[in-house]
């Protein structure tokens, strides 16, 4: 069965931000307490470099946060997103339990954290309290976001059980997306150093951070 969610083709129109963190934590995610609303239609920009995501799901009081290398944009309009989501993995059970998850794209200040979150399972306790990660409300969505993230994905699954259980693969429709304005504004990215840039992975702990941008004309024919 093929089931299209009603769709948000407006931008949120005001700010998140950030829950009550801990000093600690705060020290930890040093972005700006607001991120700037991110227009639907660019928001598979957030996305199009490829960067590594933190997939964060939640239900029943139980939140979550694992690292996706294997996240990327599928559609523009209504825009969607695919992820593949072990079928072992905690995050799995609970985004099968609530339908929805986001992606937060993580820069390389928190390349730590992210070889954490995508080691450690949520089944052996909450990862967020474990390492100290603040998090900011959803608008759409029922789970939490990682602060100090650059961009960040609401998204709720449009149901495809057969790429579900044969290839761990979920597809979904963008229901708000947010940016760390410092980073990405009219739908392009101004990475402002290498801590702020967003980060590529490998295997075995071995990233790339993304690399300079540029701009070109297509070549004649
Ligand atoms: C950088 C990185 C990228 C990863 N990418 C994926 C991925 O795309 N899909 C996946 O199922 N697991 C991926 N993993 C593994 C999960 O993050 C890992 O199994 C995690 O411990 C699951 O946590 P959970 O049980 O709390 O949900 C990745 C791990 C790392 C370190």
């Amino acid at each position: 069965m093929h089931h299209q969610q009603k769709t948000n083709t407006k931008p949120p129109s005001t700010s998140l931000t950030y829950d009550d963190a801990s000093p600690q934590s705060r020290a930890i995610m040093p972005n700006p307490p607001t991120l700037a609303p991110v227009e639907l239609a660019k928001s598979y920009r957030l996305l199009n470099h490829g960067p590594t995501t933190l997939v964060t799901s939640a239900h029943n009081g139980v939140r979550n946060v694992m690292a996706a290398a294997w996240a990327m944009p599928l559609d523009f309009d209504p825009p969607k997103v695919l992820v593949v989501v072990d079928s072992r993995t905690l995050t799995r059970e609970l985004i099968e339990a609530s339908g929805v998850f986001a992606l937060n794209i993580p820069t390389r200040a928190i390349a730590e954290t992210t070889l954490a979150v995508g080691t450690l399972s949520g089944r052996d306790g909450d990862k967020f309290d474990a390492l100290g990660l603040a998090t900011m409300p959803a608008r759409t969505i029922d789970v939490p976001l990682v602060a100090g993230c650059a961009g960040w994905l609401e998204c709720r699954v449009i149901p495809e059980p057969h790429n579900e259980k044969r290839y761990d693969l979920f597809i979904a429709e963008v229901t708000a997306a947010w940016a760390d304005p410092a980073l990405f504004s009219n739908g392009r990215w101004h990475f402002t150093d290498a801590s702020s840039k967003t980060v590529h992975y490998l295997a075995g702990g071995a990233f790339f951070e993304t690399g300079d941008a540029f701009t070109v004309e297509a070549k004649q024919p």
